[in-house]
């Protein structure tokens, strides 16, 4: 099922999500495979829970869509309940970031250049790996998003002044993706 995507200025981008139970297995998997389609509808590679209304800690990332710019990404996908980093390296990297939450805008954002992630994956399993390159990025990406963090809030100051008027009117509803979204202002 596609669910409607909550636009910048939605509250429930800001709030900080909480742990998703683990005991309503296949109810979990059923709502991860709905951000999985809403996810690909709206051809984006990453969708965090807070983006479809729902304040749990829950991320999809999908690369296959970018294997043209970073090949690397061929058959990279997860899905992460309760996801928390146990690394983060000093090292940065830059990349151009963009969210389905926030359209026609992007910024150039410096980040950990690799990350290492303790998640429970959707065997109900608990896993931790390391991911570097645009992964790592994808991930830090959604997972800001459980923390009610997004990522124009780490855009240079410059950047900042030459979005703001973007985000206003996004803020207003004045944004029409051709995938559905909403807001709870
Ligand atoms: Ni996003």
């Amino acid at each position: 099922m596609i669910l409607p995507i909550y636009l910048y200025g939605s509250q429930v981008l800001r709030t900080a999500a909480e742990l998703s139970p683990l005991d309503d297995r296949e109810g979990l998997k059923k709502f991860i495979d709905d951000m999985v389609e809403t996810m690909h509808h709206a051809d984006g590679c990453g969708l965090a829970a807070p983006q479809v209304g729902v304040s749990r800690r829950i991320l999809v990332v999908d690369g296959n869509d970018l294997v043209d710019r970073y090949p690397e990404l061929k058959g990279f996908h997860r899905e992460m309940i309760n996801p928390q980093f146990t690394f983060e390296s000093e090292e940065s990297s830059s990349y151009e970031e963009g969210c389905l939450s926030i359209p026609n805008v992007d910024a150039s954002i410096s980040r950990p250049a690799r990350i290492r992630v303790r998640y429970v994956n959707t065997d109900f399993e608990e896993v931790e790996e390391d991911f570097e390159g645009f992964a790592a990025r994808m991930i830090q990406h959604e997972m800001d998003h459980l923390d009610g963090v997004l990522f124009v809030d780490r855009a240079t100051p410059i950047r900042k002044k030459m979005i703001a008027g973007k985000l206003v009117n996004i803020a207003k509803g004045n944004v029409h993706p051709r995938y559905r979204v909403k807001s709870d202002k």
